[in-house]
């Protein structure tokens, strides 16, 4: 784990804290020797060293090479990068190198040669030679991303959310069952699954502590995020791109993108059970600027299960609201509220609870589950559920853009494909508001 300590010399990266004192810990990785051939599946439980390619060099991706490399004791290296943009994958790059310091210098192998750039970096990350990619574009890319790395027979480290319409979701899960097949690991994003905490949580509730659940209700209501100013220089996708959480083909919106988390957590609630179907409300109030392309700024979803459950989940960015990101499980025997930031884990009732055991750092449990699946030749494959949870997300913002009832069935039969077929600078998706009542569903 690396969990800082208060007198370690602390990196701040991807907005996150890593201590280096720990991170160097296991600074093996400048003895062992790196000169490894490039491999077929399966062999990779064996070598010495894994080889890391980045793809989607963001704050997400930098922060996710870093816990990648400071898993199981230096033996994982960062062997290639690709981002859509030079500026980006160079900027990574070098805070990550700023991040590792001289004694970690050794864990990141990037050579010019290995720094891919432009929309089909992603496949010459695959073909250089890596035994493991980290998936962290904006999530349109996923599905095309995740297919071509298990094809070529990669470990899979993927950023949540999988998709952001029902056909890539379905692509995840024809590649989440090729994984299977071929004795690959894919772990997900979905960071509060690898929270010990909510972990602890979870269980209680699977194990009946709260008796049946009969509802959940989760908010993820924040601030809007960050955007770009258009640049002259751009070409209109440049712009979208440079931009992507704000634009649905790209993100999905942000109940798809960032309200996920909280989505992800009723999945989780109802042991991953689809719910019948969704209705749900929507708009776009305070959003202003074109730099805010065409997602809504707020979403209010509320699931039927099939044994008469209802989920309820609201998300918003605006700014000057109140904020909170909390969720609230009612069982036959008790309740359970969980706010992962404060943070708050109890269960009231007759198994009356809270949580008292050690916390751990999710994002780098992932990466420690990911290897140490790899080294023991037990591949995790998080793949099913993740696509499923994805589509949960996706059909409240069908339901809300439309103003249409959607069933599960629906969802996951839609043919709806957001983006454009062919990827270029150059034009980019028309910026259309949807309305509900004018949209259709399709
Ligand atoms: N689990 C979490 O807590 C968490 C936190 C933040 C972000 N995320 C997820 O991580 C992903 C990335 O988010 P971010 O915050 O790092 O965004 P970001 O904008 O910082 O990074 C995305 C990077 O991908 C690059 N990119 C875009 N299209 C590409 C393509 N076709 N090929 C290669 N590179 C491409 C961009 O240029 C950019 O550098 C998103 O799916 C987001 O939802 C998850």
């Amino acid at each position: 784990m690396n969990e800082p300590h208060p007198t370690d010399d602390v990196i701040s990266i991807d907005g996150r804290q890593f201590s280096r004192r720990l991170f160097l810990a296991g600074s093996a990785a400048a003895m062992v020797p790196f000169a490894l051939g490039s491999g077929a599946f399966g062999a990779t439980r064996d070598r010495t060293v894994l080889k890391v390619g980045l793809i989607g060099c963001g704050g997400r991706g930098t922060g996710a090479a870093m816990q990648a490399i400071s898993a199981e004791n230096g033996t994982v290296v960062l062997h290639a990068m690709g981002d859509v943009f030079l500026d980006r994958a160079e900027s990574a790059l070098a805070n990550l190198k700023e991040a590792a310091g001289e004694e970690g210098a050794a864990r990141i192998q990037v050579t010019p040669e290995r720094m891919f750039t432009g929309f089909d970096a992603y496949e010459k990350v695959i073909a250089s030679g890596v035994d493991v990619v980290l998936l962290t574009t904006p999530p349109y890319f996923r599905p095309t991303h995740l297919k071509a790395a298990i094809a070529a027979g990669k470990h899979v480290f993927c950023e949540k959310p999988v998709a952001v319409d029902a056909p890539g979701v379905r692509s995840v899960l024809e590649s989440a069952k090729l994984a299977k097949e071929k004795n690959l690991s894919i772990v997900c994003g979905f960071c509060w699954r690898y929270n010990n905490r909510h972990r602890a949580l979870w269980e209680r509730v699977h194990s009946g502590a709260i008796g049946d659940v009969r509802a959940y209700y989760s908010t993820y209501n924040a601030s809007p995020l960050g955007t770009r100013k258009r640049d002259p220089a751009w070409s209109e996708m440049e712009f979208q791109l440079r931009n992507w959480q704000h634009f649905t083909w790209l993100s999905g919106d942000h109940i798809v993108e960032q309200a996920v988390h909280s989505i992800d957590k009723q999945g989780w609630t109802f042991q991953d059970a689809p719910p019948l179907s969704v209705v749900a409300v929507g708009g776009r109030q305070a959003r202003v600027g074109e730099e805010r392309g065409d997602v809504y700024d707020h979403f209010s979803a509320t699931y039927e299960y099939a044994n008469g459950a209802r989920a309820f989940h609201m998300c918003r960015q605006i700014d000057n609201c109140a904020n909170d990101n909390s969720d609230w499980i009612w069982g036959t025997k008790g309740d359970a509220l969980v706010n992962g930031w404060q943070p708050l884990h109890r269960i009231t009732g007759a198994n009356a609870w809270d949580y008292e055991g050690p916390d751990n750092d999710m994002y780098q449990q992932e990466h420690d589950e990911l290897i140490a699946s790899i080294r023991a030749g037990t591949p995790k494959n998080d793949g099913e559920w993740v696509a499923h949870s994805t589509l949960l997300a996706i059909m409240a913002r069908m339901a809300a853009y439309t103003g249409q009832q959607v069933s599960w069935q629906q969802a996951l039969e839609s043919n709806e494909m957001l983006g454009p077929r062919e990827l270029a600078f150059g034009d980019a998706p028309k910026v259309i508001v949807p309305v509900p009542g004018i949209t259709k569903l399709s």
